[in-house]
């Protein structure tokens, strides 16, 4: 951003009537900002469980968790504080996710028990299937790693674990169940088989990588979606970047709307993100960030104009390519995403 531009004073607290929600297939309402929750490996469990309860003090009421992450016992320790603060818990939006060895059907109802002890809650408001890949890789291991048990999607298996997400459901232990990291093809044969449908999609979604042929196909069907790195995450390692990645924060026509309302460039992502109908989940540790991230959802909405300004702006930029998925030798991380619009066979 340049020296001239001005920056807004960031108010303290953000009133969370003010925040839009969003209805999911049940008629539960999700507000339509989280805190995400992804420290990687620069931000340790305790920075991340000190912004959940901040977070919290300044009006979030949505956090995206996961198992992964290897924090939700902090982040457990952060809820807990926050509800015997005096947040109800009903006013909480708690998303966790299953992690990709955990698929087997003795795991998952198994994992979910494990993050609501850790995350010291009776139920989460929503649990993903993080990726549609039963694969384990090592935490920080480098893009160019491959399990040697590595599989692709196979759609029966993949059932076998959503039933036990149903029943999870069932058990009252999860409100509602979704997915993560999928594509068109595997979606509709979810939906084709599902009993209880799929509530959010969590996807990457960021104004280089706006995935209008998905955003537009969930949405008809009635799926929320979950936008993850809506600010092109460029706190990310080394290991996950590629030298044709681009970053929205720099995009000139984000800098010129961002100068415009007197916002960091972050907060122009989040603007576009709320309006134009999916749910983002930035990160930050920062109180100054993620506050003015959630007063972006409040007020001062973008123009039009600059929403269309924005919709030009798509670069097709996927920066979450999820190389370590890959089960065959000689492919492309693109396999990983049916681009031809079809399943990619085994
Ligand atoms: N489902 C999935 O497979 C999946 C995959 C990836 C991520 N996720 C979820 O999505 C969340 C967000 O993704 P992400 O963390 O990769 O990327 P992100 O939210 O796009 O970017 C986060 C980075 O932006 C900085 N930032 C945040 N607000 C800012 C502001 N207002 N001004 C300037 N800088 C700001 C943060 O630094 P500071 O801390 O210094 O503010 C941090 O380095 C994750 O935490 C996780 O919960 C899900």
């Amino acid at each position: 951003m340049t020296s001239t531009t001005t920056i807004a004073a960031v108010p303290e607290r953000v009133d969370p009537a003010l925040i839009p929600q969003r209805k999911v297939h049940t008629g539960a309402t999700m507000p339509a900002v989280g805190l995400g929750t992804f420290g990687s490996d620069h931000v340790t469990p305790a920075q991340v469980a000190e912004a959940v309860k901040g977070a919290a003090a300044v009006g979030y009421r949505h956090f995206d968790c996961a198992s992964v992450y290897g924090n939700e016992s902090a982040v457990g320790g952060s809820l807990e504080a926050i509800v015997q603060g005096g947040i109800k818990r009903e006013e909480l939006w708690v998303t966790s996710k299953l992690w990709n060895d955990k698929h087997g059907e003795d795991d998952v109802i198994a994992s979910c028990k494990q993050s609501l002890a850790d995350l010291r809650l009776k139920y989460l408001d929503l649990y993903l299937v993080h990726w549609p890949f039963p694969n384990f890789h090592a935490p920080e291991c480098d893009v160019s790693s491959r399990s040697p048990d590595a599989k692709p999607y196979i759609h029966e298996s993949y059932m076998k674990t959503w039933r036990k997400m149903e029943e999870l459901v069932d058990l009252g232990l999860v409100r509602h169940i979704g997915t993560s990291n999928m594509t068109i093809p595997k979606l509709k044969m979810v939906l084709r088989d599902a009993r209880i449908k799929p509530a959010v999609n969590e996807m990457e979604l960021h104004p280089h990588f706006q995935q209008p042929e998905l955003f537009r196909f969930v949405v008809e069907s009635g799926i929320q979606p979950v936008g993850y790195c809506p600010l092109g995450s460029p706190g990310r390692p080394e290991r996950d970047r590629t030298p044709e990645d681009t970053a929205p924060t720099e995009d000139p026509v984000i800098l010129e709307i961002a100068r415009r309302h007197g916002v960091h460039p972050a907060v122009v992502c989040i603007k576009w993100a709320v309006q134009r109908g999916q749910t983002p989940i930035p990160f930050s540790v920062n109180p100054r960030n993620y506050t003015a991230n959630l007063q972006a959802a409040a007020g001062d909405p973008l123009t039009n104009e600059e929403m269309q300004q924005i919709a030009r702006l798509d670069r097709n930029c996927r920066l979450i390519k999820g190389q370590v998925f890959l089960w065959k030798d000689g492919q492309t991380w693109e396999a990983l995403w049916d681009v031809n619009g079809e399943i990619t066979p085994p």
